[in-house]
């Protein structure tokens, strides 16, 4: 399986969880930063997380805009789940609701809930034991991916 882990980061924090995704989802698992996704990155791919710090109650403009550019069924027959990373004490937007709901609208069947992960200030560190929920994370969407039928176990939000 073909595993892509993509992600915007501003300060590291959500780097930092996508690429604890990508070494529990196995050895062909790569964290991405959207910024180096070239044309057809997404080629092949059979298993995507996407990943973004919020920014004003919404993923980053960067993570918007490959969101937006994803054409519809586009991403059929993917597996897919979405993920932020958020400032405990804010008013937070659910952005990994958003990036999930895009994921979905372009065709790929949504394996985990998304998820938050919770940083300490707007620059981090990531709060106590969200490294450990990434880990976790990850393990439920290789068990999903893995399920029954040809697209994996189907989880709505
Ligand atoms: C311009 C800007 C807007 C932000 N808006 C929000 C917000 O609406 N809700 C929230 O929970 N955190 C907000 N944050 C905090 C980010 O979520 C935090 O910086 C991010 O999770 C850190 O991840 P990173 O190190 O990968 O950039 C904002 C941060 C910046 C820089």
């Amino acid at each position: 399986m073909s595993t892509l882990v993509l992600f915007d980061s501003n300060f590291g924090n959500t780097r930092k969880i996508a690429e604890t995704v990508a070494a529990e989802l196995g050895n062909d698992a790569t964290a991405t930063p959207l910024a180096g996704l070239g044309q057809g990155g997404l080629e092949g791919v059979d298993l995507l997380v996407v990943g973004s710090p919020i920014n004003a109650w919404k993923p980053t403009p960067r993570t918007q805009e490959f969101l937006d550019g994803l054409g519809e069924g586009s991403l059929r027959g993917v597996r897919a789940a979405a993920f932020d990373t958020r400032v405990r004490l804010f008013i937070h937007g659910d952005a990994a609701a958003k990036i999930s709901h895009a994921l979905e609208k372009a065709g790929a069947r949504i394996v985990a809930r998304p998820r938050g992960f919770i940083v300490e200030g707007r620059e981090g560190p990531l709060a106590a034991g969200e490294v450990e929920g990434a880990t976790a994370w990850a393990r439920s969407i290789a068990v999903a991916a893995q399920g029954s039928g040809p697209s994996g176990t189907d989880v709505t939000d």
